[in-house]
């Protein structure tokens, strides 16, 4: 999707996807990756979520990259944290409270290189139009260091009806982005419990969970 579309979406409030408490798949999952003090992280396309709080809490360094300022002005002032603007480059606005970092600007533009121990994607690839996935793939992988891992949540549901986002993202899908450079584990195939009346509304909405694991 164009920025603009997210930007009227947060403008119009048609942030469904924000939730007001931590993902109940992170607080299962996030700890098999067994994650330790000082290790990286990177949260895709992370809106204003409170998933950074939670990840900041096992003293990790939380990068989120999230495209539209007033997310991340949002996220800072409604959890009461009051950020410092450490930097600005040609591509991002970098915002800094202790362990967590917010990049202002546009994922695509992300330039790393193995620098990262895990990635958290919930509500990213899935945010995705088809033409758009490969690219984000690629610098998933590609920021991933050898052996880092990506916790992944991703749905599957009959596209023909509904218009993502949130998209579908079928198994086929995650192997063809993934596989070249990671493993892939499913680790759990649900019909979620909780997302809200127009997800809700999907006879066959199932959420994944995976994860992936660099080479
Ligand atoms: C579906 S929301 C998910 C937000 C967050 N992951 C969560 O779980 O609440 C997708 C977010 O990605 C942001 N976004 C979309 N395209 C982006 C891009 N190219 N670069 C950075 N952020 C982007 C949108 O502004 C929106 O906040």
């Amino acid at each position: 999707m164009e920025a603009s579309f997210w930007i009227k979406a947060w403008d119009e409030g048609r942030t469904n996807f924000h939730l007001q408490n931590y993902h109940e798949k992170l607080l299962e999952y996030f700890p098999v990756l067994n994650p330790k003090a000082g290790q990286r992280v990177l949260v895709p396309l992370c809106g204003k979520t409170k998933d950074l709080i939670w990840l900041h809490g096992l003293k990790l360094q939380v990068h989120g990259v999230e495209l539209y300022d007033h997310a991340v002005e949002a996220f800072f002032t409604e959890n009461k944290l009051a950020p410092v603007k450490i930097r600005e480059d040609k591509d991002f606005s970098h915002s800094t409270f202790e362990n967590i970092t917010i990049s202002c600007g546009d994922f695509f533009k992300l330039n790393e290189t193995a620098t990262y121990d895990f990635v958290y994607d919930r509500a990213a690839l899935v945010a995705l139009p088809c033409e758009m996935k490969k690219d984000y793939a690629k610098i998933i992988k590609r920021s991933l260091k050898k052996g880092g891992k990506c916790l992944l949540i991703v749905y599957e549901y009959d596209q023909s009806l509904m218009e993502g986002p949130p998209f579908s993202v079928v198994s086929k899908e995650i192997h063809d982005l993934y596989e070249d450079q990671c493993t892939i584990k499913l680790m759990e195939e649900k019909r979620p419990s909780n997302e809200g009346p127009k997800l809700g509304a999907l006879e066959n909405l199932i959420q994944k969970i995976y994860i992936l694991e660099k080479l």
